[in-house]
């Protein structure tokens, strides 16, 4: 789809996530000459500084985020010919004039709201802009996250935001569903005829979702023991892939066909609460250790050397969707910080066959395997039992059928916010996330910290570089079964 010519409005746009992800995210599609006409972008910050020193930051965040081979000048030059400043504590009333200046009429240019902000100024900096007039019935807001920190917290985000910007313009950000490897995994599975009809709980025993990060709190400390990664990861990332592979088919991929079926997935999630967290929940927090062979801080030393915090930096969680496909299948769900190596996966582990027509002596028969790699090594490999040749008797092995990105696609492809953020220009809501959503996904996450807060559940200590508590272990070993070994 053709992406029209557009205003672009980055609030916080001096900040970190404007530097590191969308700046660049726009200047490849610049490249990629996806930017027409005399589309602009236009950073809002309190900061008061010329429209040239901020290029110099932007062309400093390219210097430091785009490989120099993806650097052409012109290209450089062009983008940077784009880019505006304007400097307003946009949680005020007054001082919009420069912005509205450096606004083309809305009737010929899309125009987007980008907060990029902390989410306790959403409301005031929508009610602003509502009150410059800067609103017009083609304006689009995106919102990034968190969204809240708890139910009601986003409910009372959602209603401010809404007084301003009716549903359809309130685009969610979730990055994970601009990623090329989830968006993937409904090609997996509706553009196949392999997997769906076996895609229940008739062939499927469990499945696993990891989000390893090897990378601690870096200088978000002071977010980050507010939140924890029930709240920075699960709510958000994880409720989505698990909705991705949970879901019914969709009719089509159209706005809101997907969405109603990710929604039913997140009502079936059975709530966790007190009387089972401590069965059903990890809690983990990480102490100095070793990453790669390099030594590095505990979570405390990061956050200043307190002594003591009751944020959880890793959680795994046994969860079950009440419904007709996945009765009885255990969705594990594992995240951390400071774990061994950076790797998101899925695995979808099928149930053993019912019958060995080989004999004992041909080797143990292991069940398939489906592991959907996100991210790094992006890819997908599906074991199966192979005869191992040779002129003896039948000896079997689980051999991987691999799938690689990099092999099969020698192209570059794009970043999950390059899509996204031309997703939004496009007006094409389908990979954001809808009110409702956020709302079940709030509900089943107040549930468990409650339940954490009611049971006196503290994290557990674990090693940097370790893939945490033994509790972690145990969770699924407690039901016979282990965490898929991330380095096969
Ligand atoms: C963000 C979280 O949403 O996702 C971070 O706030 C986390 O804590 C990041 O590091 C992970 O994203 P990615 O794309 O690197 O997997």
């Amino acid at each position: 789809l053709p992406v029209p010519p557009f205003d672009f409005v980055v609030f916080g746009g001096t900040g970190d996530l404007s530097l590191r992800k969308l700046m660049p995210g726009l200047f490849y599609r610049e490249a990629d000459r996806q930017i027409i006409g005399d589309s602009r972008i236009i950073a809002v910050s309190r900061t008061d500084q010329t429209v040239g020193q901020f290029r110099n930051q932007v062309a400093g965040a390219l210097d430091r985020y785009v490989p120099a081979a993806d650097r052409h000048p012109e290209v450089v030059e062009r983008f940077l010919a784009r880019l505006h400043y304007v400097a307003l504590d946009a949680t005020r009333g007054e001082g919009w004039g420069d912005l509205r200046d450096a606004l083309a009429p809305a009737e010929e240019k899309v125009r987007v709201f980008y907060l990029a902000t902390s989410p306790s100024l959403f409301g005031a900096i929508c009610r602003n802009l509502k009150d410059a007039g800067l609103v017009s019935d083609t304006c689009r807001v995106v919102l990034e996250k968190p969204l809240g920190h708890d139910r009601k917290s986003a409910q009372a985000i959602n209603e401010e935001v809404g007084a301003v910007f009716p549903e359809e313009r309130i685009f969610r950000i979730d990055h994970y569903l601009g990623k090329e490897s989830v968006q993937n995994l409904m090609v997996l599975r509706f553009g196949n005829a392999l997997f769906e009809p076996l895609w229940d709980s008739g062939w499927i025993d469990h499945v696993q979702i990891t989000v390893a990060e090897s990378i601690g709190v870096e200088g978000r400390a002071e977010y980050y023991d507010r939140a924890g990664a029930l709240r920075d990861m699960v709510q958000n990332h994880f409720l989505q892939l698990l909705c991705l592979v949970a879901m019914e088919p969709p009719s089509s991929l159209s706005e809101d066909t997907m969405r109603n079926e990710k929604i039913k997935v997140l009502r079936a999630l059975r709530p966790i609460g007190a009387a089972e967290v401590k069965q059903k929940t990890v809690r983990g927090q990480y102490r100095p250790g070793a990453v790669d062979g390099k030594p590095v801080p505990g979570y405390l030393e990061e956050l200043g050397g307190r002594n003591q915090s009751n944020t959880e930096t890793l959680v795994s969680i046994k969860c079950e969707i009440d419904n007709w496909r996945w009765g009885g299948v255990p969705f594990y769900l594992r995240t951390g910080k400071r774990m061994p190596t950076r790797c998101s996966e899925i695995v979808i582990q099928f149930k053993a066959i019912p019958h060995n027509v080989f004999g004992k002596g041909a080797g143990e028969l292991a069940a398939n395997k489906l592991v959907i790699r996100l991210q790094p090594d992006e890819g997908v490999r599906l074991s199966i039992m192979t005869k191992v040749p040779g002129p003896g008797g039948l000896r079997l092995r689980s051999v991987p059928l691999n799938l690689s990105y990099a092999e099969a696609f020698k192209d570059r492809y794009p970043e999950a916010y390059e899509r996204l953020l031309m997703d939004v220009v496009r007006g094409n809501p389908a990979l954001f996330m809808r009110r409702d959503e956020v709302d079940a996904a709030w509900a089943w996450i107040d549930t468990i910290q409650a339940a954490w807060v009611e049971t006196d559940m503290k994290p557990e200590p674990y090693s940097a570089g370790s893939w945490g508590p033994i509790s972690s272990a145990l969770l699924l070993a407690r039901d016979n079964r282990s965490w898929h070994d991330a380095e096969f």
